[in-house]
């Protein structure tokens, strides 16, 4: 898979993507991430990338040119499945688009800015609009590492064992069960008998009860 950024702050992603997962991936040649940043493109006379509103109001406005000087050319190398950009007034990221997305070969995200973005760049070049939550941010960036963090793991190959994505919470529908090590016991806390059993269907029975135990009580929106 290839990952486009668009981001006037590369830095941010050094070291979220240098590390674990993303950087096995990196490794393996499972997935390539490229950074491109407006601020090298910039295509006025003032070499700046945002400006005032039209209408007035706070906030800078990132300009359309800057952005289609990055994209266009990427559109002529290659197919995008989908352009991406991160914003708090859209849909919610969540497992099974990190499933769809996992799939796709090329994928563009462009991290939002300040106070917004040019509609028509919404309107032309992206295709998917994508938050992390009911929360602002300060930039599209973290929510760029997000994305990405949860898409690459999911590229077959990637984790080393290809069940433990499977049993991640969320990919049945259902919070993960409570996992347990050594010792065996924990200022009076023990680990629980069927765990050491060693009769793998009852095991398996137990986690699954537990899993919608606590989605149960943590998430019932999910069983829904
Ligand atoms: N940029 C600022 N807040 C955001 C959010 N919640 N999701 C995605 N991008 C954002």
């Amino acid at each position: 898979m290839r990952i486009d950024i668009i981001t006037i702050f590369p830095e941010m992603f050094e070291g979220p993507f240098s590390h674990s997962i993303i950087k096995r991936a990196k490794e393996r040649e499972k997935v390539e991430i490229y950074f491109h940043n407006p601020r090298e493109y910039p295509v006025n006379k003032y070499g700046s990338i945002d400006d005032y509103p039209y209408g007035g109001g706070a906030g800078m406005v990132m300009r359309i040119e800057p952005v289609a000087a990055i994209i266009d050319p990427l559109l002529k190398e290659r197919a995008y499945d989908e352009i991406i950009y991160t914003t708090p007034d859209s849909e919610q990221f969540n497992q099974q688009e990190a499933n769809r997305l996992s799939t796709c070969s090329n994928i563009i995200i462009l991290c939002g800015h300040y106070k917004g973005i040019d509609q028509r760049i919404r309107d032309i070049y992206v295709t998917k609009e994508l938050s992390v939550g009911d929360y602002v941010l300060s930039g599209g960036e973290l929510a760029a590492a997000v994305f990405t963090d949860a898409i690459v793991r999911l590229i077959p190959g990637v984790l080393g064992n290809e069940t433990s994505a499977l049993s991640d919470s969320f990919q049945d529908g259902l919070l993960a069960p409570p996992l347990y090590t050594k010792p065996l016991e924990y200022k009076g806390h023990k680990v629980p008998d069927i765990l050491l059993s060693g009769n793998h269907q009852k095991i398996d029975e137990w986690r699954n009860e537990q899993a919608e135990r606590i989605t149960r009580e943590r998430r019932p929106d999910l069983l829904k």
